[in-house]
This record gives structure tokens, sequence and C-alpha cells, in this order.
């Protein structure tokens, strides 16, 4: 393997031999010589090589098109009149695969519809390139922070026999015939025939195995796939996507505030410094002014406000939503990004939501009413984080979990945290993707994970 060629951009003009390999963006004739634009996906803008057609057979050069593969070895000279420093003067080219005219990603712009329809080819492009690059780094910084700030990491199943946000949005996990399914003497589905001899399902959540380690290792995080069976067709929601949550023993409400701010600042930064070139691409194209958003979220405070003081400010332009707001309604998206576009223009932290709007595990407040929530919502897009402190008592946990309907033997062994040295404890989850689309900007979420799944769509 040669060098990257986001490596040899960086190198000095010389008389030493240089190879690049990658597919090529662009060909452009001049009378004497062909221009190349070459790229291997390691940098938004490729390398120039330069030909000179005396020097070439005429077929290879030809048959060079967009989309081809190849290894040019040449010397790097200083670039006259172009936005790089460097181009390489070709003395060789090996073509290693042609891309013929069919090829689909002729010079041209896509859509980002169209694209999704070529999502294998689609990582080829700029703008796809350049949310791969980001994400990946993205995904590092995670890492990073939790390890460098005592978190271990742990991988909580993605098959699982209960529901951990009690919501029933769930995929079914099955090896039953469907035409031919066991029943029960009573007439009911015979569970204890299928694969793991009960009903199962794909995980919506990693947070009920992700407490049972935090309640053994105080700070865990887990980073993985999670499935959500929501009917929604949005530009933010997908039927998998990736969460990270961590879950910290000993901490209150204000604690995981604090890490979520820390966090969400922390990734921002990382992915300023290690991403600048696509970043200036996503600001120039993508979403105008998104790097100095994300610069200037990464180093100020984020608001706070109580759900009973979002739903006051709410109501005061109540005529703006199509769903009106009230204490105790369900915040809208159209109105959480009311709260963060308007209201604060900053990401801000709603707390203290009423119970019946969120999940059984959540600590009840004093006032009987509402729950230890919290939800970070960012300008354009609404929520992104979720979290809570979570109910440390026996007693109060199975009184909600009673009048939700949710059966004890199912939650046997969490219930088992709370009986066996309880602690206070937190945590939250943070939607990748979600995150991803705020970096970039990018207003699909389609269009930042590489094979979308969503309703009626699961192609590649
Ligand atoms: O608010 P949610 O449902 O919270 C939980 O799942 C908790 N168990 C988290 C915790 O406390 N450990 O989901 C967390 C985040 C949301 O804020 C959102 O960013 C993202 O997950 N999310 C989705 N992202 C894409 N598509 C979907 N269908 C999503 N549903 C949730
Ligand atoms: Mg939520």
């Amino acid at each position: 393997m040669s060098a990257l060629i986001k490596e040899i951009k960086k190198m000095e003009a010389g008389p030493q031999l240089v190879t690049a390999e990658g597919w090529v963006r662009t060909k452009r004739d001049s009378k004497t010589v062909c221009f190349i634009e070459l790229n291997d996906g390691t940098c938004l803008k490729g390398l120039q090589v330069v030909a000179d057609k005396e020097k070439f057979d005429n077929n290879l050069l030809s048959s060079i098109s967009t989309g081809a593969s190849i290894v040019c070895e040449g010397t790097l000279t200083e670039s006259l009149g172009s936005d790089q420093a460097v181009e390489l003067s070709a003395s060789k080219i090996t073509l290693l695969g042609e891309a013929p005219e069919s090829y689909p990603l002729q010079k041209k712009r896509h859509t980002l519809e169209y694209l999704r329809e070529i999502a294998h080819l689609r990582p080829r492009t700029n703008t796809i390139g350049a949310v791969a690059r980001v994400r990946s780094t993205m995904a590092y910084a995670v890492h990073k922070f939790f390890q460098e700030n005592g978190f271990y990491y742990v991988n909580t199943p993605l098959i699982t026999a209960s529901d951990a946000e009690g919501a029933g949005q769930m995929f079914q996990v099955t090896t039953f015939d469907l035409d031919n399914i066991p029943k029960t003497e009573e007439g009911k589905i015979d569970y204890s025939k299928d694969f793991f001899g009960k009903k199962t399902n794909l995980t919506v959540s990693g947070q009920l195995e992700g407490e049972t380690y935090a309640t053994a290792l105080r700070n865990i995080y887990t980073f993985g796939p999670t499935f959500r069976a929501e009917n929604s067709n949005t530009k933010r929601h997908l039927a998998e996507f990736w969460m990270i949550e961590p879950e910290m023993s000993f901490c209150t409400l204000e604690g995981d505030m604090e890490i979520a701010q820390n966090f969400l600042q922390y990734i921002f930064k990382y992915t300023l410094e290690h991403c600048e070139e696509d970043m200036d691409f996503f600001s120039k194209f993508v979403e105008p002014g998104v790097k100095d958003t994300i610069i200037h979220v990464s180093e100020s405070p984020f608001v706070h406000m109580t759900y009973t003081e979002a739903i006051k400010e709410l109501e005061k332009s109540k005529d703006k939503f199509d769903y009106k707001p009230f204490w105790g309604c369900d915040i809208q998206t159209e109105h959480e990004r009311f709260l963060a576009e308007e209201i604060c223009k900053s990401p801000v932290i709603v707390t203290d939501y009423p119970k019946e709007i969120k999940s059984f595990y959540m600590k009840l407040n004093e006032d009987g009413k509402t729950v230890r929530a919290m939800d970070v919502l960012v300008p354009r897009l609404g929520e992104i984080i979720g979290g809570s402190e979570r109910e440390a008592g026996l007693d109060l946990l199975q009184q909600r979990m009673k009048e939700l309907g949710l059966r004890e033997e199912d939650y046997w062994w969490y219930l088992d945290l709370r009986r066996f040295g309880s602690v206070p404890h937190s945590g939250f989850g943070l939607g990748f993707e979600r995150a991803v689309q705020y970096v970039t900007g990018m207003q699909n979420i389609r269009d930042v994970i590489p094979y979308p799944r969503a309703v009626k769509q699961a192609d590649f």
C-alpha cells in the first residue's frame, strides 16, 4: 500500500518518486496534458495528477474516466494556480478497473434522494464521503471521552426479552415458521417452542442491562445498535440507529446534565479539530454557518429550563404550532425546535417532565407529578439526548410498574438492583445519528448512516 492521498498532499515537491492510488473523480484535457483529480476517500479534495499526453498511450488516457481506479507514479511538483500546494507529475499510470459511461456518479450534482438509491456507491461522493469521515471521528471521540473519564465500555444484548422503554415499539425475533406457529391448548402462541423458549425482541435500549453494570463498576457506557419499530417517516427517525448510553452510580440528575454537556462539547471540539476540511465543506455547501454554530456550542454552557417553564414559554406563542402546547402534553418536535431555535438560541436541557409522558424507571419528584428526566434539545433537530435519574427506591418503582401494567416477573433482575445495595444513579442516551446530523448540518438522518433502515426501507 502506498501513502494515503491526504498524506501525499502534505508532502513537499521534490525529485523522489511517489505513488498514489485512488478513483478518478474528474478528467480534464488541454492540448498537451491531461488533468486527473484522483481521490482515495481519505480527504475531501483529491490530488491533481498531470499526465503529459506525449508520454502516454492515447488509449490508456481515454479509458481513464470518472469512477475508474488507477495507480499513478511520478514526482510532486509545486502546483501553479490551483488551490493545492503540490500536484503529481505522472511518469507511469496503471488502470486497475475501468468505469464505463454507465457509472452512475458522472460529474454533475446528484440529489441526496437519488444517492440513497445507490447507497453502495454514494460514499464516493464529496458529501457522503465527508459524512463517513466525520461519523468515524465522532465515534472515536465518544470512546476517547469515556475511556479518559473512568467509564468502562459494556456490550449489552441486542436480543432481549424485556422492553427497556416500556413503550412496546419492538421488532420481534423468532424462528417460528409464520405459516405454522405452535399453539398452546388454549390456542395461544406457544413461545416455549420458540428458539429462546420465550418471546424475544430486538432491543430498544441497552439501559436496563447498563444499569446492572453501573451498579457494579460505577461508571459505564454502551455504544451499539438499537431498534425501534416506530412508524414515523421523518427526517430524524430510523428503525435501526446507534445509541450511546452512559450510566453513572452515585450520580443525581445534576451530575447527569453536567456529563451530558461535557460529553457533547468534547465530541464537537474533537471533530472540529480533526475534520477541518470536511467541516468547512459542510459549512459552505450543506448548512451555511454550521461550523461556527458548532464552535459556539462547544464553548458556551447550555440553557436549563424545567418542563413547566418550557410550557409557559410555548403557550405564549401557541399560534405558531400545529399542536397546541399545554401542561401535560408530550413536547412535539415543533415545540422542541422552537425552544432551542427561538427562545434559547442554543442547546437547552429541559427537566422535570410529567411522569405520564416518560418511562417507568425515572425517579419521582417530591411533587408526585413530575420525574427527574432531562432531554437535550438542539436547534434544527429537537431532542438529541434523553436521560434521567433512575428510581432507586424499590417500592416506588414497583408501584410505578404496576400503574403502567408492567409485569414484575419480567423485570425481577432489574428490581434486584433496588433490593441489594441500591444507590442513586443516572444516565442518558445520545442518538448517534442525530449527533452526526447536528454536527454536519445534514437534513435527513438517512444520509448520515451508511444503510438506513426505516419504514419500507431495508435495501442493501
Ligand atoms: O429518549 P430515548 O428513547 O431514551 C432512551 O432510550 C433511554 N433508555 C436513554 C437512557 O437514559 N439511557 O432515546 C435516546 C435518544 C434520543 O434522544 C434520540 O437522540 C435517539 O436516542 N433516538 C433515535 N434516533 C434515531 N431514530 C430513532 N427512531 C430514535 N429514537 C430515539
Ligand atoms: Mg426521548
